[in-house]
C-alpha cells in the first residue's frame, strides 16, 4: 500500500472509533436496532398502557399507539430542558456579540440576569417534564413487567426503556429508582414548541390562572347537555381532548354516563394521562417562561402556575383513549344518544369532512347522535377546506343535520375567549366562537 493510502485508511479508522464511541451514535445504533425487533408493531392499550399485538376495539380499523410512539413522546419531554436551555443560549450569544461597550450596558439593565432567570425557569419546568416521563415509565412498568402474561422480550424491552430513561426497576419493592449521572442526548427531531404546548395545556387545563378560559367553554357544553335527559344508556364523546380537563369536567358532572375521549398527539395524550395518574401535591409550570417578546418585565415572564393535580384523579366512568378519532369506534352499538363534544377541534382537521363523516359514523352505534361544538374556526395545518359558519351551517342542512342551536360570539367586549393567553403581555391572541347544537 502506497504512503499515501495508509495515512487515508488510517485516518478513517481513526474517525471511525471516535464516532462508534459516542452516545449519539450507539443511542442511533440502539434505536434502530431495538424498532427492528421489538416496538414497531406492539401496540398500546389505552389508558391502562398494557402491551398488546392486538388492536383494541375501539381502533380496529388501525392507527393506534404503539410502543414506538410511546418511546418517542418521551424522549421529546426528555429533550425539552436541553433545547431549551439551547433555544436561550443562542440569544445569550447574540447579546456576548454587541461591542464591550453595549455588552457592559446590557449586564447593567439586567438583561444577561433575565436570560438567568429564563434558564432558571426552564430547569423548574424540566422537573415537571421528569415527572412526566417518570410517572408514564411506572404505569407502563407495572401494568406489563409484573404481569405473568407478557412475555419476556417485551419485559426486557421495558426494562431497557427505563434504563434508557435513567430509571432501574426494583423488583422488590416494585419501584423504578433513579440511576445517578443519566445523560440526555438529543436525538429525534422533537420541535420543542410542541412539547411547550402540552406542558402549558397542564396549566390550561388544571391551573386556577385559565379558569377564565374553560369557564364559558363548559358552560356552553353543559348547558346544552342539561336541557336533554343524558342517561346512563347514552355516551359522551370527546375527540381531540388535548390534557383532558373537558372530559374530566363532564365525567365528573355526569357520572353515570360513559365518556370517551380521544386524543392523537402523544405529548397531549401523556399529558392528559399524567394528569389522571400523579399522585403527589401540586406541580408548578412557567408557561411563558420563554415568550420573551411583549414582556413588561421579567417577573410577567416567569409567572408561576400552580396546577393542584392531586385533586384530579380519573373518574370510573372516564375512559381516555388514544388515537385517531377518524377510526374510533365505540364499543357498544346500543346506546340511546352518543353527544359528541367538540371543543377547539373542528379547525384542526386537514379534512374537515372526514372529521364529519366520522361524527355521522356514530350512528351506527346509537338513535341519536348529538354534535355539540364551541370553538374558533382558524384553520390549521394545509386544510383541504376552510369552510366559514355559514358554509358549515348549510353543510350541516344539507347532510341531514338540524340545529337546536347555533351563535356566534365574536364581541371584542366580552365575547372572545383565550387560549393559554398571557394577559400580562402586551400582545394578547382571542378567539371569538362558533357554537352549535345540532343532531341526526
Ligand atoms: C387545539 S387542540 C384542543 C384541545 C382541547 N380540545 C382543548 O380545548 O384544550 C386540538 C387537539 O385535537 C387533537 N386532534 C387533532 N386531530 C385529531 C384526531 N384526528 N383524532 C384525535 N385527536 C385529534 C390535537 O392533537 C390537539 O390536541
Amino acid at each position: 500500500m502506497s504512503e499515501g493510502k495508509l495515512v487515508l485508511v488510517s485516518l478513517v479508522t481513526l474517525i471511525m472509533s471516535i464516532v462508534a464511541r459516542s452516545a449519539r451514535f450507539k443511542n442511533f445504533v440502539s434505536s434502530v436496532f431495538s424498532e427492528k425487533v421489538f416496538d414497531k408493531d406492539i401496540i398500546i392499550n389505552s389508558p391502562t398502557l398494557k402491551l398488546t399485538s392486538h388492536i383494541p376495539l375501539q381502533f380496529e380499523s388501525g392507527n393506534v399507539s404503539t410502543f414506538k410512539n410511546l418511546k418517542q413522546t418521551l424522549r421529546a419531554f426528555e429533550e425539552y430542558g436541553i433545547r431549551a436551555r439551547d433555544q436561550n443560549n443562542i440569544l445569550i450569544s447574540r447579546a456576548n456579540g454587541f461591542d464591550a461597550i453595549v455588552h457592559n450596558q446590557l449586564r447593567v439593565i439586567g438583561y444577561f440576569d433575565k436570560l438567568d432567570g429564563v434558564q432558571d425557569g426552564i430547569n423548574r419546568n424540566t422537573i415537571v417534564t421528569k415527572k412526566i416521563i417518570k410517572t408514564i415509565l411506572s404505569n407502563l412498568t407495572f401494568a406489563n413487567y409484573f404481569d405473568s402474561s407478557i412475555s419476556n422480550d417485551w419485559k426486557l424491552e421495558i426494562k431497557r426503556l427505563c434504563d434508557s430513561f435513567g430509571y432501574r426497576i426494583d423488583e422488590q419493592s416494585k419501584v423504578l429508582v433513579q440511576i445517578p449521572d443519566h445523560k440526555v442526548t438529543c436525538m429525534f427531531n422533537n420541535p420543542l414548541s410542541r412539547v411547550i404546548e402540552s406542558i402549558s395545556h397542564l396549566c390550561k387545563d388544571y391551573s386556577e390562572n385559565f379558569e377564565i378560559e374553560r369557564k364559558p367553554i363548559i358552560k356552553f357544553i353543559k348547558g346544552q347537555l342539561d336541557k336533554l335527559d343524558v342517561s346512563s344508556n347514552d355516551l359522551l364523546v370527546v375527540p381531540g381532548s388535548g390534557a383532558g380537563f373537558l372530559s374530566w369536567q363532564l365525567a365528573t358532572s355526569y357520572q353515570n354516563v360513559k365518556v370517551d375521549s380521544i386524543e392523537l398527539s402523544g405529548l397531549m395524550y401523556l399529558t392528559n394521562l399524567f394528569a389522571m395518574n400523579y399522585k403527589e401535591k401540586d406541580i408548578r409550570i412557567y408557561p411563558f417562561v420563554q415568550f420573551y417578546s411583549g414582556q413588561k418585565n421579567l417577573e410577567n415572564q416567569l409567572l408561576e402556575m400552580h396546577v393542584p393535580l392531586e385533586r384530579v384523579k380519573k373518574p370510573e366512568n372516564l375512559n381516555p383513549l388514544w388515537g385517531d378519532f377518524t377510526v374510533y369506534m365505540p364499543v357498544s352499538n346500543k346506546h340511546d344518544k352518543i353527544f359528541v363534544i367538540t371543543a377547539y377541534f373542528i379547525d384542526t382537521a386537514e379534512d374537515l369532512i372526514e372529521y364529519v363523516k366520522a361524527i355521522e359514523a356514530l350512528k351506527k352505534y346509537c338513535k341519536k347522535v348529538h354534535w355539540i361544538n364551541v370553538g374558533p374556526l382558524k384553520y390549521g395545518t394545509q386544510p383541504k377546506i376552510q369552510l366559514n359558519g355559514e358554509e358549515l351551517a348549510r353543510l350541516r342542512k344539507i347532510r341531514g343535520w338540524t340545529d337546536t342551536f347555533e351563535s356566534y360570539s365574536n364581541d371584542c367586549e366580552g365575547g372572545l375567549n383565550g387560549y393559554l393567553t398571557d394577559t400580562n403581555s402586551l400582545y394578547q391572541g382571542y378567539y371569538g366562537h362558533l357554537q352549535f347544537h345540532s343532531y341526526i
